[in-house]
């Protein structure tokens, strides 16, 4: 089952996030920050255990990144990361009426994104994230994350 998060998952969101975080494939969010963007993640259960998540980042009414995306290892593969992903950019349709909606990710498996409708892109194009975001990262001097993209809502 797909859902909204609440703020009792913060804690299993964020044991979700650590192995990736741990491999530097996804950045570490403490629980304030999880807990802060709670109304815009969306996480996958299963028998009461949370087995994915993923985070909508608004830069504007009509720019929203795809952010923190992560199925469990134990899952991978069984299409709920693309699931995943599409209940996400609906999410973000409910949440706004701007169309179309200009979604963005930056990751280190852009053939994933694809698998979902997404094309690569450049970071370049993305100068709200770059400023409010990647300046402030620790990885901003050696980041190798691939920008994609996808507009939707506008048909
Ligand atoms: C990336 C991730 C979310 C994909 O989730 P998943 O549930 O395994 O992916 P799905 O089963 O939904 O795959 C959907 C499609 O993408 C393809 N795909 C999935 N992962 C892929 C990868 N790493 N490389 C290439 N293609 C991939 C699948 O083959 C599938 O193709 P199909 O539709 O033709 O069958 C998951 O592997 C994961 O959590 N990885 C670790 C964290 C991470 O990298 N997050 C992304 C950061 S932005």
């Amino acid at each position: 089952m797909i859902r909204d998060a609440s703020a009792d998952d913060v804690v299993s969101i964020q044991n979700l996030l650590k192995p990736y975080v741990e491999k530097r494939i996804l950045l570490y969010r403490s629980r304030k920050e999880i807990l802060e963007n709670i109304e815009k993640t969306i996480v996958y259960e299963e028998d009461g255990v949370l087995l994915g998540t993923t985070s909508l980042v608004f830069f504007s009414a009509k720019l929203c990144e795809i952010r923190a995306l992560v199925i469990d290892e134990t899952q991978q593969g069984k299409g709920l990361g693309k699931k995943l992903v599409l209940a996400a950019e609906e999410k973000a349709l409910r949440l706004t009426k701007e169309r179309p909606i200009h979604f963005f990710a930056l990751t280190y498996t852009p053939k994933f994104f694809e698998q979902c409708g997404y094309v690569q892109t450049l970071k370049e194009n993305f100068p709200e994230k770059i400023y409010e975001v990647c300046n402030f990262c620790f990885r901003k001097d050696d980041c190798h994350e691939i920008a994609v993209e996808k507009f939707s809502g506008n048909d």
